[in-house]
């Protein structure tokens, strides 16, 4: 018998996990759009914007600016693919799941990798950096800005000078705070930087906006190998991407028209309302989590205002309570990795799913549950 297969029709989840978050309407909508070719003059024009917002939502000036076909890690794929050489000096700083995942790649590479490591949930410091390069020669530092998978925030100011100061260049992994918190490309001198279309930026995953900049492009092309990646080649990405508009591969219409509709809602709003709509409902969230007796895993000096880390209490099942959130109320939270597996809560109010509305709602749909618990 021929099986049947019934209509689509997935559960009108709410997304408030370390993503993928909602996708805004006004992006849904783009995305129903008929698709257009990837040589067609009205396509070229629409790649021009995309790119000119997502120099403008990066606070960059770089030319080599494009959304990278794939996700976040195909962002962080092509960060060290193109940069990294067999046998280079590469630090990488780890304090979480994403470090280590940088740290991975840049050994498949061939890197020489060493690890500059701290507890999943701190933060480096410029000092902590400068003594692991330790004034030798280095080809490229990496470090995470906002660690999905702890809730810290780094501070960027003054790394790239230290980076640059021994040779290197500096990868900034924005996947998390592109679009909800500032990323300043070139006030901070950072080379080379990716994120993810699916979070602060409110599209689907499937683009992950790159940008690198002259010193890192100088690199590029006096690499002494090829890039071992053909389909993530900066250079062979930038002649599609640049004025030449040679194809390289077809680059997904619908996902560019979505990544448009995305920039265009953030630059509507503005980057600095934007980023203090992001704050305001993560103070919302965290004096809420606090007045139930929670305790939040991340201190206020370094805490991320798009993905909340706070502790699960003693008295709470991890997975039930978040299969109760699912079943029951419709919402996504995410647990812990790693060492903060059954430590953690990952809460995530991203892009179009920081609302106060949401804010609301999990504190009501988390006070219920754990109120059922005996303290
Ligand atoms: C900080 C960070 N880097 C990289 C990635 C990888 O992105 P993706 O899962 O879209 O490939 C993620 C995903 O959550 C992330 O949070």
């Amino acid at each position: 018998m021929t099986p049947t297969y019934a209509d689509l029709n997935p559960s009108p989840r709410v997304l408030l996990g370390p993503g993928p978050s909602a996708v805004h309407p006004r992006v849904l909508r783009a995305m129903s759009t008929p698709i257009l070719g990837y040589l067609d003059p009205e396509f070229f024009a629409i790649m021009d914007e995309t790119q000119a917002m997502l120099r403008a939502v990066f606070q960059t000036h770089n030319e080599v600016t494009f959304p990278v076909s794939g996700t976040g890690s195909a962002g962080m794929e092509t960060a060290i693919a193109n940069f990294v050489e067999t046998g280079d000096r590469v630090l990488v700083c780890i304090n979480g799941f994403f470090g280590e995942r940088l740290a991975e790649m840049a050994s498949r590479y061939g890197a020489n990798v060493e690890r500059l490591e701290k507890a999943w949930g701190d933060v480096f410091t410029l000092d902590e950096i400068e003594r692991a390069i330790g004034g030798k020669p280095i080809k490229l530092a990496a470090i995470v800005q906002a660690e999905t998978s702890t809730g810290a925030l780094q501070p960027m100011e003054s790394i790239a000078d230290v980076v640059h100061k021994n040779g290197g260049l500096l990868v900034m992994d924005c996947v998390t705070s592109l679009g909800g918190a500032a990323v300043k490309i070139d006030e901070w001198n950072v080379d080379i930087a990716y994120s993810g279309s699916q979070k602060c930026l409110g599209c689907p995953p499937g683009l992950a906006p790159f940008t690198a900049g002259p010193k890192a492009i100088e690199r590029l092309q006096s690499r002494k190998s090829k890039v071992p990646n053909w389909y993530l080649d900066v250079s062979l990405l930038s002649k599609y991407w640049g004025k030449e508009r040679a194809y390289h591969h077809t680059v997904s219409a619908s996902l560019v028209f979505a990544l448009r509709e995305g920039l265009r809602i953030v630059l509507e709003e503005g980057l600095d309302a934007r980023f203090a709509r992001h704050r305001a409902n993560a103070e919302q969230l965290w004096a809420g989590l606090e007045s139930m007796d929670m305790t939040l895993h991340v201190p206020l000096g370094h805490r991320l205002p798009m993905l909340t880390t706070v502790r699960i209490p003693s008295y709470a099942d991890d997975m039930k309570v978040r299969a109760r959130l699912r079943d029951e109320y419709n919402i996504e939270i995410a647990g812990g990795f790693g060492p903060l597996k059954g430590q953690i809560w990952r809460i995530g109010l991203m892009g179009y799913s920081s609302r106060r509305e949401n804010v609301t709602l999990l504190l009501a749909a988390l006070r219920e549950i754990l109120g059922e618990k005996p303290r």
